[in-house]
């Protein structure tokens, strides 16, 4: 038992991180960052304002906004009640009820519609595999009070552009579906529940179960002995007509004008309650099981359900690591810095120091030698210099105080080595960063 007295002389036991969440460590934080990057480059360039909500949120937005007949409200949320008010909390599973809140709570659209994007962590707790987590990171991106198929086009657009600017577009496959209007799920459901009670016996218990609450998800069902079945259901396609025919009639039309290719996928009906119309989701063969890397859709009625002013809308969100696990391979970290900076002595750690903060003033990327203990000898920290990854190592030791000068060589070229006064930073700068190698 843990009774806050520690063990004295037994090692402590080391500390783990939660099953299924995750560390980013500095190997791999390039890889992030460079994904941020040029997300934030496309999405700018499309008139995608940032907005951020925070990662916890009162229970009733999610079970309200996801629906309460889903995977991810009845088993895969991390709830809980804050001890000091009795609140019920939840860890944010996913961003569009969290969005979709904020948004009504703060009247976002008294003055028009609005194009945001968020990222962060959610959290699910799902069995951990390759590409799922418990903690994982979207990005989503959503346009609100958008009524028609150019909205739709337009995200799609979007998110199409994103993944050619990070080389991973050409394995992908889009999938498209139509979920229609209420009305329309209404009748197909009603078929769809005549269906399944006709081959009852062949529904494996889940698809039961589902039969009551949510039918639609049968057709979802993973289950290879449900597939002929499945296959032979009635479509809801079938039951689409009028303004949701011609939703998704333009949505082709327009992705077909663009030479977007997309899959017409009957089967694709998502795992959240809030969709209507419009469906989509960017697949990869390469990443297994979990190889949807963006989905989303078409959700007119969720603003209203969520209380606040009806307006229409649809988004989308990207499950980062299922994205890096591709870009990983078009990807390679840039060695940016300029210089290592080496010095032997209490005088020259003293120029060394203001040397580098005046070269970093005008812009170079300097790492400065921390010896781990006592100041270590040249040959010592030429070694780290060239380590480092750094084009060039400055030298500042007995001599070169002396003199008031700097000894600049180059770690990729043999033999070649400058000096120039400290006084001239300018010349040391243009030196280190303009020598491309
Ligand atoms: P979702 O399909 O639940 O949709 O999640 C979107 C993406 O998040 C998935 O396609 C996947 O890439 C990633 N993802 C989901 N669960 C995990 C997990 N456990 N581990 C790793 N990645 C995961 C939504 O969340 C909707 N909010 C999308 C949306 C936005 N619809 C309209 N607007």
């Amino acid at each position: 038992m843990d009774d806050g007295t520690l063990q004295t002389n037994a090692q402590a036991a080391a500390l783990k991180a939660v099953k299924g969440m995750n560390d980013i460590l500095p190997n791999e934080s390039a890889l992030w960052q460079a994904f941020y990057r040029t997300a934030e480059y496309v999405l700018a360039r499309h008139g995608f304002a940032y907005m951020q909500t925070p990662i916890l949120e009162h229970t009733q937005v999610f079970v309200r906004g996801i629906g309460e007949v889903t995977d991810i409200v009845e088993k895969e949320m991390y709830t809980f009640t804050d001890h000091l008010n009795g609140d019920m909390l939840t860890l944010r599973p996913e961003g569009t009820a969290a969005c979709i809140r904020a948004v009504n709570e703060h009247h976002l659209l008294h003055d028009g519609p609005k194009r945001v994007w968020y990222q962060g962590p959610m959290f699910r707790h799902e069995r951990p595999q390759r590409g799922r987590y418990r903690q994982f990171h979207q990005l989503g991106i959503e346009s609100l009070g958008f009524a028609k198929a150019d909205a739709d086009a337009e995200l799609i657009m979007l998110t199409h552009a994103l993944f050619k600017s990070l080389h991973i577009l050409d394995g992908l496959v889009l999938h498209i579906n139509n979920l229609g209007d209420a009305a329309h799920r209404r009748a197909h459901k009603e078929a769809l529940i005549h269906y399944f009670n006709q081959h009852h016996a062949q529904l494996d218990e889940d698809s039961q179960r589902r039969l009551h609450t949510n039918p639609l998800r049968i057709l979802d069902s993973k289950n290879p002995q449900l597939h002929e079945l499945i296959e032979a259901a009635p479509r809801l396609a079938d039951y689409i007509d009028g303004e949701a025919a011609a939703h998704f009639e333009t949505l082709c039309q327009l992705l077909d004008a663009l030479g977007i290719a997309y899959q017409r996928n009957h089967r694709l009906v998502r795992g959240l309650d809030y969709y209507n119309r419009t469906v989509f989701e960017w697949v990869s063969d390469e990443l297994g099981a979990q190889g949807t890397l963006c989905g989303g859709g078409r959700y007119d009625p969720l603003m209203a359900l969520m209380g606040g002013k009806d307006a229409p809308a649809v988004g989308c969100a990207m499950g980062i690591e299922r994205i890096l696990a591709l870009y990983a391979a078009h990807f390679q970290a840039p060695q940016n810095i300029d210089a290592y900076l080496v010095y032997v002595g209490e005088a020259a750690q003293k120029a060394a120091f203001a040397l580098a903060r005046d070269l970093r003033a005008l812009g170079a990327h300097i790492v400065m030698h921390i010896a781990p203990q006592e100041m270590q000898s040249l040959k010592a920290q030429m070694k780290k210099a060239n380590q480092s990854g750094a084009r060039f190592a400055m030298i500042l030791g007995d001599d070169e105080l002396s003199k008031g000068v700097i000894s600049i060589k180059n770690l990729r070229h043999e033999h070649q080595q400058q000096t120039l006064p400290l006084s001239q930073v300018n010349a040391v700068y243009d030196h280190i960063s303009a020598s491309y190698i």
